[in-house]
């Protein structure tokens, strides 16, 4: 696990942009897994400057989301599918059917979640995983007991998550929904490099845990330990836990 501490929110955002833009040069074609919230926000910010400044594009790739809530209408805001369109999709020039993400409205959830592994599957698999991590230390919806051999499937949102998250929703966190789709952890394992990025002092136990803890299910982020190619990029006050 390479881990990379620089002083700001920005740094965090070009050296992770590096990594996409390496990955993109080298495969045009290349399959992203992108995830939401707020970590990823300045990447994808990056890298619309640099899709506008001519320097890379996105015209070629593919991507897959992480996860999903269950039950949202489609043209809800908060729907990650269409939160990762605003955040991403109209920022750079990849195509909008070429980004997926798993169907947190199908009748058939396990259906659902069965076709999503099997979409990623038909891809190749995912070549760039970018990640963000909960302050719980979960990574895409995989909260703290999560098996770390899961796929994706139906998962129960944590009081914490729905907490961290009312933020989206008018801080209102009855309104966020109390189920989700999320790749599991052995889901994400599956991909070839994991760029894990995370700001902030409140993360900094999720990122001690991660880092320097014993690998637990109950503290997801920890599996990356398991991963032969993960990089880890922190600000100072995130990586603040660390030895
Ligand atoms: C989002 C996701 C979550 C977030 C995590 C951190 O697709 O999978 O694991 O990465 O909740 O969220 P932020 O970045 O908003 O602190």
């Amino acid at each position: 696990m390479e881990v990379i501490i620089v002083d700001t929110a920005d740094e965090v955002a070009r050296v992770a942009a590096d990594a996409i833009s390496a990955l993109v040069a080298a495969r045009p074609d290349a399959v992203l897994g992108v995830a939401t919230g707020s970590s990823p926000e300045g990447i994808y910010d990056e890298l619309s400057r640099r899709v506008a400044a001519g320097g890379l594009s996105l015209a070629g790739a593919r991507a897959f989301m992480l996860d999903e809530y269950v039950g949202l209408p489609a043209d809800h805001p908060e729907r990650y599918r269409n939160v990762i369109q605003r955040a991403f999709v109209d920022k750079v020039d990849i195509a909008a059917d070429a980004v997926a993400g798993p169907d947190g409205g199908s009748d058939d959830l396990a259906g659902a979640c069965a076709a999503y592994e099997q979409a990623i599957a038909d891809a190749g698999g995912i070549d760039l995983q970018l990640l963000g991590i909960g302050t719980d230390g979960h990574i895409a919806f995989n909260e703290p007991g999560s098996s770390l051999a899961s796929r994706t499937r139906i998962k129960t949102l944590t009081h914490q998550t729905r907490a961290d998250n009312a933020r989206f929703f008018d801080g209102r966190i009855d309104d966020v929904p109390q189920h989700c789709l999320t790749q599991g952890i052995g889901t994400i394992l599956d991909a070839r490099h994991l760029v894990l990025v995370a700001t902030g002092r409140h993360k900094a136990e999720a990122i001690h845990h991660l880092v320097e803890g014993p690998v637990s299910a109950m503290w997801p982020g920890s599996a990356l330990q398991l991963h032969p190619h993960v990089t880890v990029v922190l600000d100072s006050p995130a990586a603040s836990r660390l030895q």
